[in-house]
C-alpha cells in the first residue's frame, strides 16, 4: 500500500487544471481498500473518491485524501435464456466494458459508447446518453460503507435513480465506496433508436451493435472536446427541467426551442441552447471557454486556472438566469 504525497491531479482529472491533493491512494482489491481506511492518513483528513475524474472540478488544491480504486474484472455470475448478468470491478473504464459486451454480443450498453469515466462512477452518476441512461441495465451495486467497514449491496431500486442522480450522491461523506457493479445486458438484440441522429439506422438490415457505437462516436466527436487533446469534464451543466407554463411563455418568444418531457410534468430544455441562445458561444475567461460544438461543455485551452473556471461558471449562470430565468445547475462535481 502506498500513499503519496502532494500529488498533482492534472493527469488524473480530465479539465487538467493544475492543482494537488495532499495525500493519493489506489487499491486492487476491497482489502487494500479496507487496510487504506485504517490508515492515520484517511482518518486524520477528509477524503474523496475518485474515478477517471471525468466530472470533478477541483477549484483549489485538495486538503485531504483522495482514494482511487483500480479492482478491474468483468466476471460473468449468471445466465439464463434471455440475460447475461456480469459483475464488473469499480475501476475498470467505462468504455472497456461497452467494448466487452459489444464483443461478447451483449446488448444494452452500446448507447453509453465513449463516455468518459468508470465503472463504480457509472453506478453513482447514472450516466446516460442518447436514449440511454445506465440505470436500465443495473442490477446491483455492491459497496464498502465506510461508517461500518461492511459490504453492502443496493438493488437497482434501492438506488433511487434520476436524471444523473442516485442515492450515493446524497450521503454524508460519501458513506459508500462502489467496489463493483452488476450489469443485466440482453443476449436478445436490442435497440433504443429513439434518439435523432440514431433513428435512421432503424432500417439499416443487419443492424449491428458496433454501428450503433461507431454512429455514437462520430456524433460525440462532431460535438465534444476529444479528451486527449482538450480539458474538460463533458456536460459541465444539467439540462434543466421547467414548469410548462414557464417553458410555454418561453416558446412563445423562442419558438424553435428544443424540448423534451420530464419528471413530474415539467418540461426538460437544453443547458446548451440557453448557453448558446444567450450569446456565450465561445465566450471565455482567462484559459476557459464555452466550447462551440457544444455550449454545455467548459473546455480548457491549456492555460485555465481553477479560478478561471469558477468565474467562467458563475458568468454562464447569471447570464442564463438573467435572459431566461432558468438556474442552470452543474453536473459537474465542484470540489
Ligand atoms: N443545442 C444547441 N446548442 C448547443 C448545444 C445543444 O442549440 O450548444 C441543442 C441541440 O441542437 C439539440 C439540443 O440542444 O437540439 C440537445 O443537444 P444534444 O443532443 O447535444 O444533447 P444535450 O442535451 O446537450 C445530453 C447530455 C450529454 C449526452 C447528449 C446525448 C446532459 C447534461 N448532457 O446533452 O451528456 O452526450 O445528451 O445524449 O444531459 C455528459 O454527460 O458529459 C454528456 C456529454
Amino acid at each position: 500500500m502506498k500513499i503519496l504525497e502532494n500529488f498533482p491531479l492534472k493527469d488524473i482529472t480530465t479539465m487538467h487544471l493544475d492543482v494537488r491533493c495532499k495525500y493519493f491512494a489506489e487499491y486492487s482489491t476491497v482489502e487494500g481498500l479496507r487496510e487504506l481506511l485504517d490508515t492515520q492518513q484517511y482518518r486524520q483528513n477528509r477524503s474523496l473518491h475518485i474515478g477517471g475524474g471525468s466530472n470533478l472540478v477541483f477549484t483549489r488544491d485538495f486538503d485531504g485524501m483522495l482514494l482511487h480504486s483500480r479492482i478491474h474484472y468483468i466476471s460473468q455470475i449468471g445466465t439464463n435464456a434471455d440475460t447475461v448478468t456480469l459483475e464488473v470491478g469499480a475501476g475498470v473504464t467505462w468504455d472497456d466494458f461497452v467494448k466487452y459486451c459489444i464483443e461478447h454480443e451483449f446488448y444494452g450498453a452500446e448507447n453509453l459508447s465513449g463516455i468518459p469515466g468508470e465503472v463504480g462512477a457509472s453506478a453513482v452518476q447514472n450516466i446516460g446518453s442518447y436514449g440511454a441512461e445506465v440505470c436500465n441495465i443495473i442490477n446491483r451495486v455492491n459497496c464498502i460503507d465506510i461508517s461500518t467497514g461492511q459490504v453492502c449491496h443496493f438493488s437497482n431500486d434501492e438506488c433511487q435513480y434520476a436524471y444523473r442522480d442516485s442515492i450515493f450522491k446524497h450521503q454524508p461523506a460519501q458513506r459508500y465506496i462502489v467496489t463493483s457493479v452488476e450489469y443485466v445486458l440482453s443476449l436478445k438484440p436490442q435497440f433504443t433508436l429513439t434518439y435523432g441522429p440514431l433513428k435512421s439506422l432503424a432500417d439499416k438490415p443487419g443492424l449491428s451493435m458496433r454501428d450503433v457505437r461507431e454512429t455514437i462516436i462520430s456524433v460525440r466527436n462532431s460535438k465534444l472536446p476529444d479528451p486527449s487533446q482538450t480539458g474538460s469534464v463533458g456536460s459541465f451543466f444539467k439540462n434543466p427541467a421547467i414548469p410548462s407554463q414557464q417553458f410555454a411563455e418561453l416558446a412563445a418568444t423562442y419558438t424553435t426551442i428544443p424540448h423534451y418531457p420530464a419528471a413530474n410534468g415539467l418540461v426538460k430544455v437544453p443547458a446548451g441552447w440557453l448557453i448558446e441562445n444567450a450569446g456565450l458561444k465561445g465566450h471565455c475567461i482567462g484559459g476557459a471557454y464555452v466550447y462551440p460544438k457544444q455550449c454545455l461543455v467548459i473546455a480548457n485551452n491549456g492555460n485555465a486556472t481553477p479560478s478561471d473556471v469558477v468565474a467562467l461558471y458563475k458568468h454562464i449562470t447569471q447570464v442564463v438566469n438573467d435572459k431566461f430565468g432558468i438556474e442552470l445547475h452543474p453536473e459537474a462535481n465542484i470540489i
